[in-house]
């Protein structure tokens, strides 16, 4: 299975933000993970369209769009125009879950559904079939450098399971606390796509921790 690693720009130092994104890509990023907050869904306020733009031009990577906004509609299409590749958002922010998909997909982007660490997963019944990616977060959203919560590792080896019954080429992604010493058992319970921003960003030599956490996922395996 191949692991991607998305390094969220929450935790890189927003004064120099161009070059931090220009680093983690060179240093072996996957994805670019793009956190948004709205001080309303939930308490913190961060980046929004116009960052996306600013950054666009400096990477081909995709840019992964993690809404933490309600509403979400609004703002799907000034994502897509703004260079998101991949657009995911909260269940509980949507007042009409399914019609945000097609909005996101509409767009021209891969759509993912976002569940909180007491989201259950009945949230996918009748919309798995259109999703592209499944974002389990291991920690509540909102801040950065939060411990992972180890409940998400059941749940993404039961969300596995689904998307590999469904056989479509769903992405699992895990968000929170993710660090090179648990990215393995968080592989081994499912997960594929790994967002990790003050493991990275806290680190001194952004390539050498990337590669750390690739090794990990290739011990043994
Ligand atoms: C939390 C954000 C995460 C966060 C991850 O609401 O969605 O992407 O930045 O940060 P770390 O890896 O530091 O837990
Ligand atoms: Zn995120």
């Amino acid at each position: 299975m191949a692991a991607r690693i998305a390094p969220s720009i929450l935790s890189a130092d927003f004064a120099r933000l161009g070059e931090e994104v220009r680093a983690v890509v060179r240093a072996g990023a996957d994805l670019v993970h793009f956190d948004v907050m709205d001080n309303h869904y939930v308490p913190n306020l961060t980046i929004g369209p116009l960052v996306c733009k600013a950054i666009r031009p400096l990477t081909d990577a995709p840019i992964d769009v993690h809404l933490m906004v309600k509403p979400v509609d609004r703002i799907v299409p000034e994502f897509a125009a703004a260079g998101a590749n991949i657009i995911s958002f909260h269940p509980e922010a949507s007042e009409h879950v399914d019609r945000t998909i097609e909005l996101i997909r509409d767009a021209g982007c891969k759509a993912g559904l976002v569940l909180n660490p007491a989201t259950p997963l009945s949230c996918l019944d009748h919309v798995l079939g259109k999703l592209d990616l499944v974002l389990v977060m291991s920690v509540n959203p909102g801040f950065g450098g939060q411990s992972f919560i180890p409940e998400a590792l059941r749940k993404l080896a039961a969300i596995r399971e689904r998307i590999d019954r469904s056989g479509r080429e769903i992405w699992l992604e895990v968000d929170g606390g993710v660090k090179v010493d648990n990215i393995r058992a968080i592989a081994d319970a499912g997960a594929d796509t790994f967002v990790a921003g003050s493991a990275i960003f806290g680190t001194p030599d952004y390539a050498r921790t990337i590669a750390a956490m690739r090794a990990e996922l290739a011990r043994g395996a």
